[in-house]
């Protein structure tokens, strides 16, 4: 059992995560910009924990400060990323994902001509990966819209938004396709459900009459015509290129083997998958569509979308997996929180520092359930585990939880191309420490590099190497061979 030559090892971050310098260089406002620290709020009703209104955006753009809006700030990568790209070198990498701000390109998304500073900002970053021998894995959407496109159209629910993205993109295509192949198109698709604002600038208020469900469900079907048309402009203008769809994969398991909670699992992993069956086979499912029937939610379509859909599928299936969970029909079932979601508590899975049930034997059921059912090349594209760590005197850092966690999800992996399933390469989540994404922390820590900085934003913002860094350096090495 090996992991194939040329198996393409390295990690991933989002721009509105790490970069910080959120209004230099003519970079506009962005939905990421307004999230604010939430560390204490109750996970367990992640409603709360995701609510956004219209007053409540324009408080935070009231307020010039980044001490509560952490992904103004992220850890200073746009100025520190030849320093943090080297120590990626360092590791080895063979990849590197990580997505462009689309608001750094157009400010508003409505320009009609991008905006040059940005542009240049990642040519340099993508030349430099070059030269160091990364490759970069470029997602299109991950988290950060402009946020004059959430206010003025709510998001990706007007049809307007289309045009806007497939602009972006066609420049992305023109301006960094001579650096990379490897294209993803929007991040965790399947997450516009959970945080419809921070995946697709939906905002409560502005729905109307037709409500906020149904407002994200016309908005994902814009997302699935937009993915169509730049997986096609993806082919012409990128010599060789390949676009992926992007999926959370939540993998759920029955509580108990009553066949109630079986049925309840298989609508919970249906309904999981059904983002990325719209992208791999180019239609919606029957299911779904009578689902959404039965609760009265019509998807406006105009002539042609489905054919767009159909003619635009996607080369390879890209996914994260963190945790798992459990599905039972008891409403008193205890719950334990996971990737935005909440699940049901596995009693045979330990947890993380935030609740998340960690399970590296359900990253092989789901690499060998999407093989199974796409039969296209799978790319693990976030795996990680968010933890509190301690910073020794020596700045060192002591992280065998986090060596352990990914020993195991390697060891699954490896078991999964033994079986026959193709995978094109691993991405951890995330390399360096970060702003986490749901709760804006500092202090939920999933690098292999830590990064002097608090919640509040105090620290040096200086690097220094956690022991799994060379860990994860020997593994790359020795293509997996060595997980000691
Ligand atoms: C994924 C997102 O769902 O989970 C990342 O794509 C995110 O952006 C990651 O950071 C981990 O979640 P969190 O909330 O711990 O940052």
């Amino acid at each position: 059992m090996s992991f194939p030559k040329g198996f393409l090892w390295g990690g991933a971050v989002a721009a509105n995560q790490v970069e910080g310098a959120w209004n230099v260089d003519g970079k506009g406002w962005s939905v990421a910009d307004v999230a604010t620290y939430k560390p204490d709020t109750d996970v367990k009703n992640y409603k709360a924990h995701v609510e956004i209104s219209s007053e409540a955006i324009k408080k935070a753009m009231d307020d010039p400060d980044d001490t509560y809006y952490p992904k103004r700030r992220g850890i200073d990568f746009y100025h520190r990323y030849k320093e943090d790209l080297q120590l990626f070198a360092e590791m080895g990498f063979k990849v590197f994902r990580l997505s462009i701000a689309w608001s750094r390109i157009f400010p508003t998304g409505e320009e009609t001509e991008p905006n040059e500073a940005g542009l240049v900002f990642y040519e340099d970053m993508l030349r430099e990966m070059k030269r160091l021998g990364i490759e970069p894995l470029i997602t299109l959407s991950h988290y950060e819209m402009p946020l004059a496109l959430s206010l003025k159209y709510n998001g990706w629910t007007d049809r307007r938004v289309i045009d806007c993205f497939v602009r972006f993109s066609r420049v992305c295509f023109e301006r960094f396709g001579k650096y990379t192949k490897l294209w993803l198109n929007f991040n965790e698709v399947d997450s516009i459900i959970r945080h419809p604002f921070t995946t697709a600038g939906i905002i409560p208020d502005l729905c109307g009459e037709k409500g906020e469900t149904a407002c994200c469900y016309q908005a994902l079907h814009h997302q699935f015509v937009a993915a169509g048309i730049v997986s096609k402009l993806c082919h012409e203008i990128v010599p060789g290129g390949r676009m992926g769809c992007m999926l959370t994969k939540l993998m759920t398991y029955p509580r108990t083997c009553k066949p109630e909670d079986v049925a309840a699992t298989q609508k919970k992993n249906l309904d999981n998958m059904f983002y990325s069956d719209v992208m791999v086979f180019g239609e919606y499912p029957v299911m779904i569509l009578r689902d959404l029937e039965r609760r009265g939610i019509e998807i406006q379509m105009e002539p042609g979308d489905l054919h767009i859909i159909k003619n635009g599928t996607v080369d390879f299936i890209s996914f994260s997996y963190y945790m798992s969970m459990t599905e039972s029909v008891d409403p008193n079932a205890e719950r334990t929180p996971g990737n935005t979601v909440l699940g049901v508590k596995n009693p045979y899975l330990p947890t993380s520092d935030w609740g998340w049930q960690v399970d590296p034997v359900g990253l092989r059921i789901s690499l060998i359930e999407l093989y199974d059912r796409y039969k296209k090349p799978l790319f693990v594209v976030e795996n990680g585990i968010g933890a509190k760590d301690t910073l020794e005197e020596d700045g060192s850092v002591h992280d065998d939880y986090r060596i352990e966690y990914f020993r195991k999800h390697f060891m699954e992996m490896e078991k999964a191309i033994d079986d026959g399933v193709e995978l094109m390469g691993y991405t951890s989540w995330a390399p360096i420490d970060l702003i986490s994404a749901s709760t804006n922390q500092m202090s939920k820590r999933y690098g292999f590099i830590y990064v002097d900085q608090d919640d509040m934003g105090r620290g040096t913002l200086s690097r220094s190497r956690k022991d799994s860094f060379y860990w994860y350096k020997k593994v790359i090495a020795t293509n997996g061979e060595d997980m000691d």
